[in-house]
């Protein structure tokens, strides 16, 4: 990275010449441009720079005028979204542009975060998550949030609709369960054990006047599964939890056919259940999503 004032001076005077970073799709290009202000504003305050007024005053303006085109775009896939005009298709359309992960292309690796991320978390909210209030036990994992392209490669490969519910065990700020609503009209309950969390997602649902969403705070050992047909996990727990977590799901299975969708570490666990078989294919990489179904192979359009 550049360290000479004047030259960092002179690219923030490019990048706020530059009218493609006020188009509100290029979140990734303004995204990049605030690394640089980032950067310029960190030197600045590691230095003690006293001549770089100047350098300060170019990293905060072209900081607000970045903010302000961010903040525009998401208000208003926002407002569409409490309106109840941005749904489905409609919400899908405007969510594509932002991600490289393109429908069909199954068992992508899902590694890191890209602009759909930042449209998701501006849209949703979800840039100052809570302190927790409650230890994890052992054998629990802490937040961390799915990238929101694997959840559209979930919605793309589990059939799912109004009569459906779909579970996010252990599903943190609850953006999975909000967009896996959103994007296909399931009814949608996350399953969480830290309150904070759990309150968090509440309020985010509440905020966009979501009825088909519900967050439980509990132990997901503990919860009510009801009539769950769809159940998601992003490595939430391990070892004996997992295992009677896993249990309780074939349980279910008795009732009704189960499909599991699973992110991260916990996915080879999943794997070697003798009840579930895999729902069309499957990468061996765990950033890669995996869906398994209760019963014989199928494919996710049967
Ligand atoms: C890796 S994060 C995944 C969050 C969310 N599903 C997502 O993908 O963005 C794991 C979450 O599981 C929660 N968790 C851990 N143990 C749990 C348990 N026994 N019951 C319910 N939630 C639990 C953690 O608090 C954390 O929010």
């Amino acid at each position: 990275m550049e360290t000479d004032p004047q030259a960092i001076c002179a690219q923030l005077n490019a990048l706020a010449a530059d009218a493609s970073l006020l188009a509100p799709g290029n979140l990734a290009g303004r995204e990049e441009a605030l690394g640089l202000v980032e950067w310029a504003e960190a030197l600045v305050r590691l230095r003690k720079w006293e001549d770089l007024a100047a350098l300060r005053r170019r990293a905060g303006s072209l900081r607000r005028q970045l903010a302000q085109v961010d903040r525009a775009l998401f208000d208003q896939v926002r407002a569409g979204i409490r309106s109840g005009a941005l749904r489905g298709e409609a919400l899908r359309a405007r969510l594509d542009p932002f991600t490289r992960y393109r429908r069909g292309e199954r068992g992508q690796v899902h590694a890191g975060y890209d602009a759909l991320d930042r449209l998701v978390e501006g849209v949703l909210r979800l840039g100052r998550p809570p302190t927790a209030q409650r230890a994890l036990d052992r054998e629990m994992i802490q937040l961390e949030l799915t990238p929101a392209r694997a959840v559209l490669e979930l919605v793309d490969s589990v059939p799912l609709g109004p009569g459906d519910l779909f579970l996010d065990l252990g599903s943190g700020l609850g953006q999975v369960t909000i967009l896996v609503h959103l994007l296909t009209g399931a009814r949608a309950r996350g399953i969480e054990r830290e309150p904070a969390y759990c309150q968090f997602a509440r309020e985010r649902a509440a905020e966009l006047r979501l009825k088909g969403v519900e967050f439980l705070n509990l132990d997901a050992r503990a919860a009510d599964y009801g009539e769950a047909n769809v159940a998601f996990m992003f490595a939430p727990f391990t070892g004996s939890i997992l295992r009677e977590v896993l249990d309780r799901l074939e349980r279910e299975t008795r009732a009704r056919r189960l499909v599991v969708c699973s992110y991260g570490p916990s996915t080879a666990t999943v794997a070697a259940q003798p009840w579930l078989r895999p729902l069309g294919p499957t990468a061996a990489h765990p950033y890669a999503l995996a869906t398994f179904a209760s019963g014989e192979s199928l494919d996710a359009d049967s």
